[in-house]
């Protein structure tokens, strides 16, 4: 999708002389040199808030498409809603942007592109007063948008074909042209510093793990934030096998890192003047003769026990070892992605995220982060009473809950693992899985949305 500006042009709706097509909330005119106005019913002009004003701008791109128009031009000062007066401008050019370039994308890898061709829009005309804070935003906002698509084409790739060492390898690429290093730990490496969890998980499969360490150093020595992403390539559940409907989207199951990989890369892009560092374990979760067992006991990095009750509980198990290896860069923030609990969905349905901290104003950091990038997110609680339902009986601590009901509080019992391996430094959970796919009404397209990216990229700006 090109980007390009114009002066304005006066009002077009003078020029009117026919009306074209029209139904429910769309209209379409013909002005007098042939060329169509698109004219979308949102409601009242007052009632738009940030979130109303996040869909519009995909709705716009998703109408086009559907009525496979080319190109489009829109006009800056119709997007100063008056609920939107204390948003800079190139806050909200990067924002309607980022989210042009959002709703544009599709995953076609797959298929045969048809006659007529895909129906992308090719390219948007900005019409706005000449202002080098307008262009400024609408530039980052390419920057982030398709960053953001290129973490959904990762995820949304089969599993078949996105294997850990894929993974590990896609990174290297994503990094390449920019300021950020890649270490790959493979399972020698990590057989030698005793990560028993990440081994653990990955036992059953024929592809081995691989410990992804990114790099960005803008920030002199500033001690760093590190984004921690689950990277379970394709999550079958292990030998507590999921049933074949809940395994379908599961090759998504390395959304958080695909998310976290790219997180890094475009702050470097971006030239943030910070310290970034991003951890991605990245397994395959497979049942075979050689997969780790219920009731499996694993010694973590960390060296505490982890008693494993149900093999699909995996992805915390991995992050277990990534939390402990964070560590060593003595950071000043982590926050681990990962879409650990289908609980989360049926906790907050399809529209936020759970998140989980012991820091009240790291909580409302996030929310408010959430509420301005589109990335909503919601807390749950971490307190000490949970901390029984992670207690193992063999082991130090369970996967599961070992003598409680393990449908109680599925989000936060995965939250409260999590914890036992986050208490030495500042530490935020999002389990993102209820915004792996989008929900309806989202405008974007089927498979991975990209979430928490444009909450992780305003949190690395400021934080
Ligand atoms: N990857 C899944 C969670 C998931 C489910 C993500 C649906 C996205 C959509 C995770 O590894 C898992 O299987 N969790 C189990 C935990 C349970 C065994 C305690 C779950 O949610 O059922
Ligand atoms: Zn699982
Ligand atoms: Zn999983």
């Amino acid at each position: 999708m090109k980007f390009a500006f114009a002066a304005s042009s006066g009002t077009l709706k003078k020029e009117v002389v026919e009306v074209e097509f029209k139904e429910n909330d769309l209209v379409f005119f013909t002005i007098k040199d042939g060329r169509k106005i698109m004219e979308l019913g949102i409601g009242k002009r007052e009632d738009i808030t940030r979130r109303k004003l996040i869909i519009l701008a995909r709705k716009i791109i998703e109408t086009a498409k559907n009525y496979r128009i080319k190109k489009i031009a829109v006009d800056f000062n119709e997007f100063l809603f008056p609920k939107l007066q204390n948003i800079d401008w190139k806050d909200l050019a990067s924002l309607l942007v980022q989210n042009f370039v959002l709703a544009n994308y599709e995953f076609n890898r797959y298929k045969t592109e048809p006659k007529e061709g895909w129906k992308h829009v090719e390219e948007v005309t900005i019409i706005s007063a000449p202002d080098a804070v307008i262009k400024k935003g609408v530039q980052k906002g390419i920057f982030i948008g398709e960053e953001i698509n290129a973490c959904r084409e990762l995820a949304n790739i089969p599993g078949g074909e996105m294997t850990p060492p894929i993974l590990a390898q896609k990174a290297k690429e994503a990094a390449k042209g920019t300021k950020v290093s890649v270490k790959i730990l493979g399972k020698k490496e990590m057989t030698a510093m005793k990560m028993g969890a990440v081994l653990g998980v990955a036992q059953g499969s024929v592809h081995e793990p691989q410990f992804i360490i990114l790099e960005y150093k803008g920030g002199g020595k500033d001690a760093p934030v590190v984004l921690v992403g689950k990277g379970v390539t394709f999550d079958s559940g292990g030998l507590s096998l999921k049933p074949s409907d809940s395994m379908l989207e599961m090759h998504m199951d390395m959304s958080g890192g695909a998310a976290v990989i790219h997180a890094v890369t475009l702050a470097a892009k971006l030239e943030l003047k910070k310290n970034i560092v991003g951890l991605v374990p990245a397994v395959e979760n497979m049942p075979s003769g050689s997969s780790y067992r219920p009731g499996d006991i694993l010694k973590s990095l960390s060296g505490k026990t982890i008693e494993v009750l149900n093999t699909d509980a995996e992805g915390r198990v991995i992050l277990a070892d990534a939390l402990t290896y964070a560590e060593k860069f003595k950071p000043r923030l982590v926050v681990d992605v990962a879409t650990l609990t289908g609980a989360s969905l049926i906790a907050l349905g399809e529209h936020a995220s759970a998140i989980m901290t012991p820091d009240q104003n790291l909580e409302t950091l996030f929310r408010r982060l959430g509420e301005e990038s589109g990335d909503y997110v919601w807390p749950l609680p971490l307190w000490e009473e949970y901390e029984e339902n992670i207690k193992g009986n063999m082991g130090d601590i369970s996967n599961i809950p070992a003598n409680g009901n393990t449908r109680y509080g599925g989000v936060i019992n995965g939250g409260m693992f999590l914890y036992q391996f986050a208490k030495n430094y500042p530490w935020v959970h999002i389990d993102m899985a209820p915004r792996m796919t989008p929900a309806k009404g989202d405008c974007l397209a089927r498979g991975a949305t990209g979430a928490p990216m444009q909450l992780l990229i305003k949190l690395l700006e400021e934080y």
